[in-house]
């Protein structure tokens, strides 16, 4: 069996990975994204994000993300949407804009209401808010916090509430893999949104690592049961673990293990629903172009062909 068949059979509720439109022009990719036996869900890597969905203000477009939604649905597979409120990938009329409290509430309830509304019924998430916190568990001064406080993000919540009840609501970050300051932070977010008297269902643990460094098993079941005891479900949502290349044999071995450990954390916590990794082969991972002499990050080669990662995650899924 694949991973998708190995998760959905251990209780999971999907094996994912992220994509992004322009690599849906090549056949073999689009086949391996395709097969349902690995991937029970896709998550569009950038073409639902705010500048791609409402480059100017009021003006929506939402032809490349329809794309990906529609590769879901034609393959059977659920759609993690992502994502509503972030302060990177901004259009420059939000990121520059001139705003009072409520100009920026009404622009941002404007954007969720749409972007959900246009969406609903065909996704399984939406990443309400995505990056919220800085490394020491403060807010991040990004437009939406200098100009609204936090409570921007119980805001965004309701928008999203409102317009789709159904759709499961997530917090999203990185860095919140293990116990520490912004895992913390993670958390008191939960708990002010639901202050707020705002549905929040979920937390989303993006989980982008280094090889030989990843939180230990342990580490990571403890962090996730910190979270699932505030009433949420959490999920990994964009798994990936990356090396300073070239990779070798002993590299790849310990990234195997990594990922086995990562994956089985989530298996171990009936409330983590699945994992996502952020793409699913090297030839279209976002790392090399982000940490330079960096890579190798997926499960699968350059060359679309597994590596020693496949095996590991699909031991922990209890595959064979
Ligand atoms: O669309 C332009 C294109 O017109 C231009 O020619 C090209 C030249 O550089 O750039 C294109 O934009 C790029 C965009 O991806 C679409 O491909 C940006 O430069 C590039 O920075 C952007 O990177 C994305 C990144 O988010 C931006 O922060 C990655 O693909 C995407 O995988 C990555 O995903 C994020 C998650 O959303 C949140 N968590 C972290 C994760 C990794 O950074």
């Amino acid at each position: 069996a694949g991973l998708n068949t190995a998760a959905v059979a251990k209780g999971q509720l999907y094996f994912g990975s992220a994509t992004d439109n322009p690599e849906l022009s090549d056949s073999a990719y689009l086949t391996q994204l395709s097969n349902t036996d690995d991937f029970g869900q896709i998550t569009p890597g950038n073409s639902q994000k705010w500048d791609a969905t409402e480059p100017t203000q009021n003006k929506f477009s939402f032809a490349q993300g329809d794309v990906i939604a529609d590769l879901a649905a034609t393959n059977g597979q659920k759609l993690r949407c992502h994502n509503l409120v972030w302060h990177s990938q901004l259009p420059s009329w939000v990121s520059s804009g001139t705003w009072t409290n409520a100009t920026l509430i009404a622009a941002m309830k404007n954007h969720i209401t749409n972007v959900v509304t246009h969406y609903k019924g065909k996704c399984y998430a939406w990443d309400v808010v995505n990056e919220a916190l800085n490394e020491d568990g403060s807010y991040r001064s990004s437009i939406f916090y200098t100009t609204i406080g936090e409570a921007f993000l119980p805001i965004a919540f309701a928008a999203a509430a409102a317009a789709d009840p159904s759709v499961k609501l997530y917090y999203n970050d990185y860095n919140i893999e293990s116990a520490g300051s912004k895992s913390t932070g993670a958390q008191r977010i939960v708990k002010l949104i639901q202050s707020y008297g705002v549905k929040i269902d979920g937390v989303g643990l993006q989980a982008h690592f280094i090889v030989g460094s990843t939180p230990s098993l342990s580490a990571q079941t403890t962090n996730l049961a910190a979270f699932t005891a505030l009433g949420v479900e959490v999920a990994y949502t964009e798994l990936d673990i990356r090396m300073t290349l070239p990779s070798t044999s002993a590299l790849l071995a310990q990234q195997s293990t990594d990922y086995q450990n990562t994956v089985a954390a989530c298996v171990a916590n009936v409330k983590c629903v699945g994992v996502t990794i952020w793409d699913y082969t090297d030839k279209y991972s976002w790392v090399p172009g982000t940490f330079s002499g960096q890579g190798a990050a997926c499960p699968w080669d350059d060359r679309l062909v597994k590596k020693p990662a496949y095996t590991g995650i699909l031991n922990a899924l209890g595959g064979s």
